[in-house]
């Protein structure tokens, strides 16, 4: 049965037709990071993925009452409309164009980095932030309704999409499992191997880590498996219309957006902060966080230190989800420069990560099952059902997401409306661990959030 699936998952995945793609861009002499940058906004990596007329149509073929009020609404209330239901963001530089597609002047988009790594925080739009309203199920469950309606062929990601999903909640993806997915098709030069046996899937949801940590880590992932590299960062374009020559020869390209991702600031908290407070937090902090967090400000430092999954609690799956086999498949590739980058194959636990601009990147914990900081110091009291109303909420209070929380789901909830719910009871999603919090007192825990908006 399984191998029967990822049959059929290889199957839709190489129906496509080669890609030729754009060519290795001109781009004028400007600083690494710039051009990084420029690269992930204007150069198409991935293939196209969809026209922007198909876009503008989508809503013909939304749920009651959307479509009503779509066909009320005038092109750029509708165009907004759209962009809140998938959670996409406009450019700063170019607010036609959205921040999560790279869209070529013959108007194709192709997902960029930033759909995972691009978004808003207090309605204001950051790169490098994760993308905490991204609903790509729903973008592409509503694109192969529409495509069908005019007839046009399903690509790769509509038809991949039905076997392996792309993540069951807003703001969460599947992208661990994509990659172990895509990666069993192709050999250790990156060639597409497509009758290789088919890998075992665990699928489960990851909320994406903030890029302006990075620079600060020696290890990438929650669980420190790679050691940082530019290569690393190329199996996010790992699309089956992608050759391994062509992708290996993205390599200075790749330098380049590393150099950006490594450059980019922690966003500093928008609101007001009461800086004694704050002050009595830093102590409180400093007694009880730094060991595996680490120092900020003058005295800064980072440990790096990995937490055994036993001890942080957090939830297990990402961990097991990531065989020794996947993981020994991975470092024998070019990837990881033919086993000569440090590759952790059985890695005991999570990485207490960097904290700069937490208060940014809501949800917590790398499941992203937290809403607020103020939850995650109360672990007793985080909620098991939670919403956010309004994509653009921000508790100033608790100091994370606006939501509201439910006892119980409905059954017969739409897809779509599904999504927008965080079940913790779901296998993968729990929002248990990390109870170190709980060694403090009430005042403790007020400064200590304080605190966390100043970082
Ligand atoms: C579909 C969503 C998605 C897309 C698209 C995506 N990423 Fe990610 N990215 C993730 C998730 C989820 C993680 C966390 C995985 C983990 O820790 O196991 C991650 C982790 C990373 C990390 C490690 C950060 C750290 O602190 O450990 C880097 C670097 C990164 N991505 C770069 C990229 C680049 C560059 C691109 C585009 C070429 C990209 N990503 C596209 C979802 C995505
Ligand atoms: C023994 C090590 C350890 C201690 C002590 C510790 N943490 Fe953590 N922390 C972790 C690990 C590991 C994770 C990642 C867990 C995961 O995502 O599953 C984490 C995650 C977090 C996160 C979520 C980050 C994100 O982006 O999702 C926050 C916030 C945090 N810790 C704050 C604190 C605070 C505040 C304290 C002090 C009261 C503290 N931690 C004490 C190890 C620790």
């Amino acid at each position: 049965m399984q191998r029967n699936i990822l049959i059929i998952f290889n199957l839709l995945l190489f129906t496509g037709v080669a890609w030729n793609g754009p060519q290795t861009p001109i781009i004028a002499q400007e600083s690494e990071a710039q051009e990084g940058r420029d690269l992930l906004l204007n150069y198409a990596f991935l293939p196209r993925d969809f026209h922007q007329s198909t876009f503008d149509q989508l809503w013909k073929d939304w749920p009651e009452p959307l479509k009503s009020q779509a066909e009320q609404a005038t092109p750029a209330e509708r165009r907004q409309m759209a962009y809140d239901r998938f959670g996409l963001s406009s450019r700063q530089d170019a607010p036609e164009k959205p921040l999560q597609y790279v869209v070529d002047n013959e108007g194709w988009w192709s997902m960029n980095c930033f759909a995972c790594h691009g978004g808003k925080a207090a309605g204001v739009s950051y790169e490098g932030l994760p993308n905490a309203q991204l609903a790509l199920e729903t973008l592409y469950a509503d694109l192969r309704r529409t495509k069908k309606r005019l007839d046009l062929p399903l690509g790769p990601m509509e038809r991949g999409s039905m076997v392996v999903p792309m993540g069951s909640t807003v703001g969460t993806s599947n992208a661990v499992i994509f990659g172990i997915a895509l990666m069993s098709y192709r050999d250790k030069d990156l060639n597409l191997r497509p009758f290789r046996f088919p890998p075992v899937l665990i699928h489960h949801d990851m909320d994406a880590p903030p890029w302006w940590n990075v620079k600060k880590r020696e290890r990438l992932y929650i669980d420190g498996f790679v050691e940082k590299s530019h290569r690393a960062l190329i199996p996010f374009v790992m699309d089956q219309r992608n050759s391994g020559e062509k992708m290996i020869g993205w390599e200075d390209e790749f330098k380049k957006v590393f150099a950006y991702i490594e450059s980019l600031p922690a966003p500093q908290y928008p609101f007001d902060i009461d800086q004694q407070l704050a002050q009595k937090g830093r102590q409180v902090f400093q007694n009880n966080c730094a060991e595996c967090h680490g120092s900020y400000g003058a005295d800064m430092d980072y440990p790096s230190r990995i937490i055994p999954l036993d001890e942080i609690g957090t939830d297990p799956i990402r961990l097991k989800a990531l065989s020794v086999k996947h993981r020994q498949g991975y470092h024998e590739s070019w990837y990881a420069n033919y086993g000569k980058d440090d590759i952790v194959h059985e890695p005991q636990g999570y990485q207490a990560p960097p904290l700069d601009g937490v208060w940014a990147s809501a949800p917590y914990l790398h499941n992203g099952s937290v809403p607020t900081l103020w939850h995650l110091l109360h672990p007793e009291q985080r909620p098991a059902i939670w919403r956010r109303p309004n994509n653009d909420g921000y508790d100033q209070e608790k100091v994370g997401l606006a939501v509201e929380t439910i006892a119980s789901l409905p059954a017969d909830l739409r897809g779509d409306i599904r999504r927008e719910y965080f079940d913790t009871s779901v296998r993968g999603k729990s929002a248990t661990g990390h109870d170190y919090p709980n060694r403090l007192d009430e005042a403790e825990k007020r400064s200590l959030l304080e605190y966390l908006k100043t970082l």
